[in-house]
């Protein structure tokens, strides 16, 4: 039977599902004492990580550096750097049926790393950088018939206009855009407000929440997509 077939017909029960969340920020060294990095604290994929683990999935997490226990029942793979976790999770996805990317990635990291630590005189006046693996667009590239691919959006403005954008561009199957200028959501906060967009059409405004609430609204939507092409 074609994967996508058997994967529907499994939906009933979710514990046939591999789930593979990336949660956290990367860390980008420039030399032993200093990095690059943002503010992630891995909540917004650590919550989808538990709530798709109460759902009966396989759940499977690449984190960056968080300050969050891991879930119970859920497999965490630690990484730090943005190409480090591109070869964790290319490692893990051709098993995946649903793939959330929910960390934030360093798009760029220092174009060399100095092993000995730069004395305030040395410290370069400009840090030459170079742009890093885009790993969503490369699991766009290589998803399989079957494999559901979701991705996050950190805007600061535009928010609709460049989720459409990223959701089309990148061969995504639903996009989770979120306003990451506001203070009461977004990174670090415990809650969020996003906007999930489907490819088949659907768009849902889910109002400032806790996470866990915004995680089980992204994964019922997803969810319920897959019982109607399964129905
Ligand atoms: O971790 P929290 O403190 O709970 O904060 C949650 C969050 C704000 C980090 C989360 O909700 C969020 O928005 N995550 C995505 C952050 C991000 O990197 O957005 P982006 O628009 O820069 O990236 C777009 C998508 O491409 C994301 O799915 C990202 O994982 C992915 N990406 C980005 C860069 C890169 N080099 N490779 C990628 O795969």
């Amino acid at each position: 039977m074609k994967r996508s077939h058997c994967r529907h017909q499994s939906l009933k029960n979710l514990s046939s599902i591999n789930c593979l969340i990336s949660a956290g920020p990367t860390r980008e060294w420039i030399d032993p004492v200093r990095y690059l990095s943002n503010p992630s604290s891995g909540k917004m994929g650590y919550a989808l990580a538990e709530v798709a683990r109460d759902m009966g999935m396989m759940v499977k997490l690449v984190s960056g550096p968080v300050n969050i226990p891991a879930p119970e029942g859920v497999k965490v793979i630690g990484v730090e750097s943005a190409i480090d976790m591109k070869d964790a999770i290319l490692a893990e996805f051709e098993k995946a049926d649903l793939v959330i990317m929910a960390a934030a990635v360093s798009d760029h990291r220092p174009e060399a790393f100095s092993n000995r630590k730069w004395t305030k005189e040395e410290f370069p006046e400009q840090l030459r950088m170079v742009r890093n693996p885009d790993i969503l667009k490369l699991l766009g590239e290589a998803k399989k018939e079957g494999q559901v691919l979701v991705g996050f959006a950190a805007e600061t403005h535009d928010v609709l206009p460049s989720a459409k954008r990223k959701l089309a561009d990148k061969k995504l199957d639903w996009i989770v855009a979120n306003d990451v200028s506001k203070s009461d959501c977004g990174f670090a906060s415990d809650q969020n407000e996003v906007l999930l967009v489907g490819r088949n059409g659907f768009e849902k405004e889910i109002y400032l929440a806790d996470k866990r609430v915004i995680a089980k609204e992204i994964l019922h939507a997803i969810q319920s997509s897959w019982l109607e092409k399964a129905l």
